[in-house]
């Protein structure tokens, strides 16, 4: 046989071995369907925060304890802006405070396994952000603004006394 013979059934066998190779590789397909489930919540020890933009796959990233920290905390700066005064930014305090409590209770969503724990938790952002809204309104209804923080209230207790 000659060399160029020889040479020539080399590159056949390396052109078809790369070919072989190439199609065997995995092709990446993007996931067919996202992931609707709300995931565990995280552990406080839990040092992966989800750093994607998908809101499917948000975790919250302390522990429920914490979070109602933050919520009780918030709750206490309402219950001292709500009563009419004559603070001067306190419609402002009112509608700030009503805001973080709605995006904390929206985390707090993300804490429930169980329907019914989610459904608190929307309840609560749901009236927090009517809150929120009232005491932007232009002409502020007093009287719908002790109403809602009233049924904030009950909606926390709601909760409560089921976890
Ligand atoms: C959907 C459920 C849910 C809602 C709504 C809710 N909480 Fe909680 N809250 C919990 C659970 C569960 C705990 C117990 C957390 C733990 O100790 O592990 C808790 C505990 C607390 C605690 C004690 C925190 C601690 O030190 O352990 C405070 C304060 C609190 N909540 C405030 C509020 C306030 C104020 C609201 C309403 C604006 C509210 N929560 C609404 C579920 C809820």
């Amino acid at each position: 046989m000659s060399v160029s013979r020889l040479l020539c059934i080399a590159l056949l066998a390396i052109t078809l071995i790369g070919a072989l190779w190439i199609r065997s590789r995995p092709v990446a397909t993007p996931r067919a369907t996202p992931p609707t489930t709300v995931s565990a919540a995280a552990t406080p020890d839990d040092d992966q925060p989800s750093d994607v933009a998908d809101g499917s796959s948000f975790r919250p990233v302390a522990s429920v304890a914490s979070l109602m920290a933050g919520i009780g905390s918030a709750f206490g700066q309402l219950s001292k802006a709500v009563p009419p005064s004559e603070e001067e930014h306190r419609l402002g305090a009112i509608a700030t405070w009503s805001e973080v409590l709605a995006e904390l209770s929206n985390v707090n969503t993300r804490h429930g396994l169980e329907p019914d724990y989610f459904e608190m938790a929307v309840d609560t952002r749901v009236i927090a952000l009517e809150l929120a809204r009232a005491a932007r309104a232009e002409t502020p209804d007093e009287a719908r603004i002790t109403t809602l923080f009233a049924d904030l209230d009950n909606s926390c207790g709601a909760c409560h006394d089921v976890y």
